[in-house]
């Protein structure tokens, strides 16, 4: 039977049944919409918008469908949406009274509410496996605090820079991800219910006790936004993006790593794959397809702001769109945090590769030029004679730590003995004792820094 068959004379199409259904997806919101019909349901007896006992009904059965889908005991199927169908079988356990839960209410703000709820939920869930990554990342970042590896830019050897404080990189990218996820939290806190199909209803219903009774922080305060507005899916999906940004970067990143011209990382074989021709291959599969995934989420976004772009207000069926969107989004994103995760706990790092690495390709050049500035040369000219030296050592085949002194003095009269030191990459990296820096002190400093902001970011949820 069909919600709106009062209307028409006409059965409706298989085909069109069969397309316009959206249950075969959103039956995933069966949790959240029967908790919503149970808040509205109480409130409506509450209110006396029903009697106090059909209300107390329709809660039992509620309650008994949910425990029944849980225990797998009661399919999802047949109908058009998760909310036609719960309605459904309220109707066929307790017969008429059933169809009084749709007091009040419209699906155009039940469907809003619902969504709502679940992507709540889903935001606690993603960043309690950000929390579990950061962990991951914080042991590693501790395990490696003394480790040198040489620092990239361009993909260029740069300068050195601790290893920890590299991974710690990582951690200060997924912290800000649970920063975001928990901001785009707090807008999609707000309840719709109430709202009815777009213009509000004329029942004297009491938003406040619905919304407390679902732990809504807020009512939105415009009917005709309020069933219209899907701006926290696509928030919430871009946060999500820019969570697979980041793993897309770490992963190629330990790609390169991996391979045999750096050989920095070895992924456990647990976690490769072989090729079916070379025998010798180990590939990093895992790794490239959360890199190759990210593709998805992202067209997922550009899905979700394509609907909303062009649609009249209020609500229009294009909104359907929105749940295969974010599901897809969160279905990908926590597969790639979990097992990303499992990939680093099984991660070993050759640091003396790194060691030598970092000390290849004078990546303390910059280091000699600060030494000239200390000794009172402008930096422009500290650069320029630097990249003299730089230059002779590539000439004769030297390093800037084998180099003499009388030859680093016959570019400048300002070098001392101490140059020698200070070109050493273990120099290089102390030397840095600023915020944010290469020395062990800063790392460690940056390390509590990033436990302490986690832990306070999930105290707050608290
Ligand atoms: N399945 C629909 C959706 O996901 C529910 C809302 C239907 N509302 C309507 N006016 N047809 O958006």
């Amino acid at each position: 039977m069909k919600l709106w068959e009062g209307r028409f004379t006409q059965e409706s199409a298989k085909s069109a049944d069969d397309f316009n259904q959206s249950l075969s997806f959103d039956y995933k919101l069966y949790w959240h919409d029967i908790l919503a019909s149970i808040a509205h349901a109480k409130m409506l007896g509450e209110t006396q918008i029903i009697p106090k006992e059909e209300s107390d009904k329709i809660c039992d059965a509620l309650v008994n469908i949910l425990a029944d889908i849980e225990k797998g005991n009661l399919e999802i199927k047949g109908a058009e949406d998760i909310h036609t169908f719960v309605e459904g079988e309220l109707t066929k356990r307790i017969g008429a009274i059933g169809k009084k839960l749709h007091t009040a209410r419209s699906r155009n703000d039940q469907v809003a509410t619902d969504l709502r709820l679940y992507t709540k939920d889903s935001i606690v869930n993603i960043c309690g496996c950000l929390k579990t990554l950061i962990n991951t990342l914080l042991d590693i970042a501790n395990n490696n605090i003394q480790y040198i590896m040489p620092g990239y830019t361009h993909l260029q050897k740069a300068q050195p820079v601790s290893l920890a404080q590299y991974v710690n990189a990582y951690s200060e990218m997924f912290l800000r991800d649970i920063e975001r996820f928990t901001d785009c939290y707090k807008r999609t806190d707000v309840m719709p219910l109430g709202s009815g199909a777009l213009a509000g209803t004329d029942f004297p219903i009491d938003r406040r006790m619905t919304a407390s009774l679902l732990s809504f922080s807020e009512l939105s305060q415009n009917s005709v936004d309020a069933v219209s507005d899907r701006d926290f899916v696509a928030e919430y999906i871009f946060c999500c993006s820019l969570t697979m940004t980041h793993l897309s970067r770490f992963c190629e990143d330990l790609i390169l790593y991996a391979s045999d011209e750096f050989r920095f990382v070895e992924i456990a074989d647990a976690y490769s794959t072989g090729s079916s021709i070379m025998p010798q291959k180990k590939n990093p599969d895992i790794l490239e397809l959360i890199r190759g995934k990210t593709g998805r989420v992202y067209g997922n976004l550009t899905g979700i702001l394509t609907v909303l772009k062009g649609i009249p207000l209020a609500y229009d069926k294009d909104l359907q769109e929105d749940k295969e969107a974010l599901f897809g989004a969160e279905e990908t994103v926590i597969n790639c945090l979990t097992i990303f995760n499992e990939v680093l706990q099984n991660l070993s790092f050759d640091t003396k590769r790194m060691r030598a690495a970092a000390g290849a390709g004078f990546t303390t050049a910059t280091d000699v030029a600060d030494y000239l500035v200390q000794k009172g040369l402008p930096f422009r000219d500290a650069h320029a004679v630097t990249g003299q030296i730089v230059r002779y050592c590539i000439e004769n085949n030297k390093t800037l730590d084998r180099l003499d002194l009388f030859v680093y003095q016959s570019f400048s009269s300002l070098f001392d003995e101490d140059i020698l030191q200070r070109v050493r990459v273990g120099k290089s990296v102390e030397a840095r004792k600023v915020i944010g820096g290469s020395a062990r002190s800063a790392v460690r400093e940056n390390i509590r820094s990033i436990s302490r902001r986690l832990s306070r970011m999930f105290k707050d949820k608290e």
